[in-house]
């Protein structure tokens, strides 16, 4: 006997053995009429949803943001307004892996936050990174194929994923910076989370600003080294969810300084480029950090289930005093996550408790798969009966610009300095040091060399030297004296296709 209690079915009364299927005598056949044997097989049989598209594998903490910093010159999000705390879930992930994948795989990590405001569900859905691979959402769908499994073998594949970042010369900075030494951080809590996307800012007098946020990690930036990561991923696949939970648990509860780079809203045209081209970070001595607060995880989820793989981040979850900006990639996001939701987790996602806004919810959305929470009458509206009203003047949440011009399909290059390549030397010339260089050209060569060939190979090359000359030519001397080791036959024959080919140059 034990103190446990009772298991029960379903309806709540008591079930009879979870141990023994019903049968007639010992060992006579089972009976269909096991209702509760069915209920388990069916139930398990169901267990399993769709694991995210990208972002699958990862996990999350909750927390708190306190405002320590005063930007109400800027916003009047209640969220931001001094001395505000405000419950949070943060969610970490990698981007390419499936659930299951090593924590400590070279990748950016999502880096998404829920803010539960007093104005309802504010996300915050970003990345470690300041920058991305793709400025056009078109290409989003196909960058993240190049980066899953190929068709034929179901593996993995880096000449697809040179062959598309070459093809897309755009992604030089992301691919610079993930191939550097934050590519694998040490841990989700040693790393900084970005917006990366130009976001709009409303204060309480109508004044728009555009901004950018920074997590800064309080424990600071910390990273493992390819062989670290590679060694780690072996140890332990779950490293970084281990990490995370195991310092919440013991009551080392990890922090990230809030800070935030502001424009004012006339500055965008003129600036030297687009302020809203998300493969482009706003060097911070034309825009200083303004610190705003600090967010703290201490509390681990009860259940990874309901409370982490059920969360359903949206860029579009906004509050008023927080907007959107011009950014393309921003524009498509703001469609794409409540879709995924709606696919993943069914239309009535909204009411998983995790999902739910801590304010109360007045819509007059009805019915539909799983609703549980229904608008009483007047279910429409206009209505003559006190029925909920939308009345927000424009410049709510659905904070704007100015916007003109004939319908195209085009890059915006009104700017300067719109180009893709200048800002990724910058990183590699006055960022890095020449032992950072060093590992990044070995990351590189490493990452070339593991399946990538021609012609992938000489663009991957030529893509180098447009970032920077010299870490260009390091890059293609490395690939090809280590190949040369490998093939020295096949290395003869190309040194001497190639010098055939100079001579014809
Ligand atoms: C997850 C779409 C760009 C950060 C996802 C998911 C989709 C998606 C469909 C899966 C959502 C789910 O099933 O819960 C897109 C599209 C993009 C885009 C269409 C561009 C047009 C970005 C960018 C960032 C980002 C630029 C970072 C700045 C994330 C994060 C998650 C995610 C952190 C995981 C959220 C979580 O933890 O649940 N994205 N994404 N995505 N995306 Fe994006």
């Amino acid at each position: 006997m034990t103190d446990a209690p009772r298991t029960t079915a379903t309806n709540g009364a008591p079930a009879a053995s979870d141990e023994h299927s019903l049968t007639v005598g010992p060992g006579g056949p089972i009976v269909l009429h096991d209702h509760y044997l069915i209920e388990q097989m069916a139930g398990f049989n169901r267990e399993k949803i769709p694991e995210r598209q990208p972002h699958a594998k990862g996990s999350g903490a909750f927390g708190r943001f306190e405002v320590t910093g005063d930007v109400s010159a800027y916003t009047k999000a209640d969220v931001f307004q001094p001395g505000r705390r405000t419950d949070m879930l943060a969610r970490f992930s990698t981007v390419a892996g499936e659930l299951g994948s090593p924590d400590t795989w070279r990748d950016p990590r999502g880096f998404a936050l829920r803010f539960y405001t007093d104005e309802g569900n504010y996300d915050l859905v970003g990345n470690n990174t300041p920058v991305f691979f793709i400025k056009d959402p078109m290409k989003f769908q196909h960058f993240i194929r190049s980066q899953k499994r190929r068709a034929d073998n179901n593996l993995r594949d880096h000449d697809m994923q040179w062959d598309f970042w070459t093809l897309s010369p755009e992604s030089a900075h992301q691919v610079t910076w993930l191939m550097g030494d934050r590519g694998i951080p040490r841990s989700w809590r040693h790393m900084n989370g970005y917006s990366s996307h130009t976001y709009q800012w409303v204060n309480a007098a109508g004044e728009r600003f555009w901004v950018k946020y920074h997590f800064h990690t309080d424990q600071g930036v910390e990273c493992f080294t390819q062989d670290e990561g590679d060694q780690m991923a072996s140890m332990d696949t779950d490293y970084h969810t281990r990490d995370l939970w195991e310092h919440i648990r013991d009551g080392e509860h990890p922090s990230w300084t809030l800070f935030v780079q502001l424009m004012p809203y006339d500055d965008a045209k003129t600036y030297r480029f687009n302020p809203f081209d998300l493969t482009k970070v706003w060097p911070h001595a034309d825009h200083p950090l303004v610190e705003v607060g600090r967010m703290t995880l201490d509390r681990n989820p009860e259940n990874h289930f309901t409370q982490i793989e059920e969360a359903a981040f949206s860029p579009s979850n906004l509050v008023p005093g927080i907007g959107i900006s011009p950014d393309k990639m921003l524009l498509g996001r703001m469609f794409s996550y409540a879709d995924a939701h709606r696919a993943r987790l069914g239309v009535s996602y909204p009411e998983i408790p995790v999902n739910r806004p801590h304010v109360e919810v007045r819509s007059y959305l009805k019915d539909g798969l799983g609703r549980h929470h229904n608008p009483g009458d007047p279910v429409y509206t206009p209505n003559s009966y006190g029925g909920p009203y939308a009345d927000s003047p424009a410049g709510d949440s659905e904070v704007g610009w100015q916007s003109d011009g004939e319908m195209v399909r085009a890059a915006y290059t009104a700017h300067a300095e719109d180009d893709d390549f200048g800002q990724a030397g910058t990183l590699v010339r006055e960022v890095m040091d020449d032992a950072a260089r060093g590992r990044l050209v070995d990351n590189v060569v490493g990452h070339l060399l593991n399946g990538v060939s021609e012609p992938v190979l000489e663009r991957a090359f030529a893509y180098w030297r447009s970032i920077d000359p010299a870490v260009g030519a390091a890059v293609e001397q490395g690939v090809r004296a280590k190949a040369d080791e490998k093939d020295p036959k096949a290395a003869q024959q190309g040194n001497a296709a190639r010098s055939s080919a100079q001579e014809k140059a």
